[in-house]
């Protein structure tokens, strides 16, 4: 697979995963959590996805495309390590759907970083809540689901939090 056709590979198998995340979570009220902003094309699809649930987007340093930032109200700006414990101390364990796309170009780094933010994830997930990411996770309860139509094994995974 070249570059580009593990990029476009991400991007539909986001897609597919964010999509199915929503139908899955319909019924469920608590928030959404978007980790890692970026350009916010992701937040973009998922806000126009979800309904009638609010949308959190964590981000150290908003750089998005003016078409796709966040409110005031739905940023939680700084490091996730931080962040995430301090939205659990404030809300609880309640996150319908939380999708990660924290990761940047090295592979081994992402793979470090997935494994520390593991626990801090697993922490704020509701019963029942659903968890997209584009590395492996390291859960000790979350439960690997089987991908949607459409999405590319290896590019995207895909967690659910026992009832
Ligand atoms: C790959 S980009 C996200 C792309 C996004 N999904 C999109 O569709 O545009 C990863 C983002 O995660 C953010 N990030 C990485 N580590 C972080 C951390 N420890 N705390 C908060 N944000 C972090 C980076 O600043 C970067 O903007």
């Amino acid at each position: 697979m070249t570059r580009l056709d593990l990029f476009i590979a991400r991007m539909v198998s986001q897609r597919a995963c964010i999509d199915h995340a929503v139908a899955l979570t319909a019924d469920m009220q608590g928030p959404v959590f978007e980790l890692g902003l970026g350009n916010g094309r992701t937040f973009d699809h998922i806000r126009a996805k979800v309904k009638k649930r609010d949308i959190y987007v964590f981000e150290r340093a908003v750089a998005s495309n003016p078409a796709s930032t966040p409110t005031e109200d739905q940023l939680v700006l700084g490091d996730v390590f931080e962040t995430l414990p301090m939205m659990l101390a404030k809300h609880g364990p309640v996150v319908s759907f939380a999708h990660a796309d924290l990761g940047g170009h090295n592979l081994e780094k992402n793979d470090e970083f997935a494994r520390a933010i593991s626990p801090a994830i697993e922490t704020v997930m509701a019963p029942g809540g659903i968890m997209v990411a584009s590395d492996a996770m390291y859960f000790d309860r979350l439960v690997e689901l089987p991908l949607p139509e459409g999405a590319v094994e290896g590019r995207t995974f895909i967690y659910q939090c026992p009832l």
